[in-house]
């Protein structure tokens, strides 16, 4: 256990019962927002220090700042699940730790020891536990991030950082029930390259995603496929998830990991719950003309997004300036289906945790 001590000072005008009750009837994903936020505070000579938790709101900071001028942040996203005995309990979040740790390390931001994030995100969630949803599919997103705080326009690592951790009640990340989705393949932008931050969980590369985005959504796509164009095109993940391709109904493919995408949680569980399920899996380079050639000729069967937020999402098509490549519709015994009923059960408590993935939180 970390030597932190937290201090506490709660808000003194939570959500009353109703206003949260009308909130949780319909959460959508990333628009409502706890009553607390917990908040370390770290400088070069003192570490981590500071810790609370506090009322959320507005945070106020100088505005010479360094995360408004040089985007020095990086995030995590995890997500709390009620289960039936009333316990809530949270999926792989120590993954969580040593993520956002190689992210702070890619953008020189300091390390969090493993254990004060996880007794961070516990305290948040045993606060705010009101909060948990309890509905197919719902959950508490979790939103720790690290950022910043000290104004000063050299460019150089900052000597003063914040981390915080916020929650969020979600339902479907693409709204309403779970439905196949389109995807715009985006040819005029590269969300990363080799020796950037692709792998990084920071800020900047979702800020780099949204011109894309935006052309995806004008294609009335929600998602965008990124790919490598230095390599042959390479297929390699969506804007905020990881991308996985089933191909003669029994072998799961998705994109190794090159340095320029992220190591996603769900998309290691989905390949270990694969495995499991006796499914051969392939980590490989997967081009755009061998998605469009297994089209084609019948072999692929499926494609899929998966990520904290999308859970396991099926695809329907894929969008380009070139036209429409439609997917083949999937039925009851998919796979996408079959891991998607696996993953959720584990992190809901319906289904064994075999691998010991859960973390009780309350
Ligand atoms: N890829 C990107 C760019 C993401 O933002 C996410 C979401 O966190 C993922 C993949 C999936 O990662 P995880 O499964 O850890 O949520
Ligand atoms: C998540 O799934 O946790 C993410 O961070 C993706 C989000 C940016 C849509």
């Amino acid at each position: 256990m970390s030597t932190v001590e937290f201090a506490r000072n709660l808000s003194d005008h939570p959500a009353s019962d109703d206003q949260r009750a009308e909130i949780l009837k319909n959460p959508g994903f990333g628009n409502y927002f706890t009553d607390h936020t917990v908040v370390i505070d770290w400088t070069e000579g003192e570490g981590w220090q500071n810790a609370r938790v506090e009322p959320y709101g507005p945070i106020s900071l100088d505005p010479a700042a360094s995360v408004f001028h040089y985007g020095q942040e990086v995030f995590e996203g995890l997500k709390a699940y009620r289960h039936a005995d009333g316990s809530v309990r949270t999926f792989r979040p120590e993954k969580n730790a040593e993520r956002i740790n190689t992210s702070a390390a890619r953008l020189a931001l300091p390390q969090l020891p493993v254990e004060l994030f996880v007794e961070a995100v516990k305290l948040l969630v045993e606060v705010d536990q009101a909060w948990v949803p309890s509905g197919d599919g719902e959950a508490l997103y979790l939103r720790p991030f690290m950022i910043a705080t000290e104004a000063f326009l050299g460019v150089r690592p900052s000597k003063e950082v914040s981390f915080r951790v916020i929650a969020s009640p979600a339902g479907n990340y693409f709204g309403g029930e779970l439905h196949a989705v389109p995807i715009w393949l985006s040819q005029n932008f590269a969300r990363a390259g080799h020796g950037g931050t692709g792998e990084a969980k920071c800020g900047g590369n979702y800020a780099a995603s949204l011109a894309a985005q935006l052309e995806a959504e004008a294609h009335g796509c929600a998602q965008v496929l990124f790919l490598d164009p230095t390599d042959d095109n390479a297929v390699e993940e969506l804007g905020g998830m990881n991308v996985f391709f089933v191909l003669d109904g029994n072998r799961l493919v998705t994109p190794r990991l090159n340095g320029n995408i992220l190591h996603g949680i769900t998309r290691n569980s989905v390949l270990q719950l694969a495995k499991d399920a006796g499914l051969t899996v392939e980590e490989r380079k997967f081009t755009i003309d061998e998605w469009r050639a297994s089209v084609a000729d019948g072999s692929l069967k499926e494609a899929f997004a998966c990520g904290t937020a999308a859970v396991i999402t099926p695809i329907a098509e894929l969008r380009s300036a070139e036209g429409t490549m439609v997917l083949p519709a999937t039925g009851e015994d998919a796979v996408w289906r079959k891991i998607r009923e696996q993953l959720l059960g584990i992190q809901t408590g319906t289904v064994e945790d075999t691998h010991g993935w859960l973390t009780r939180l309350v």
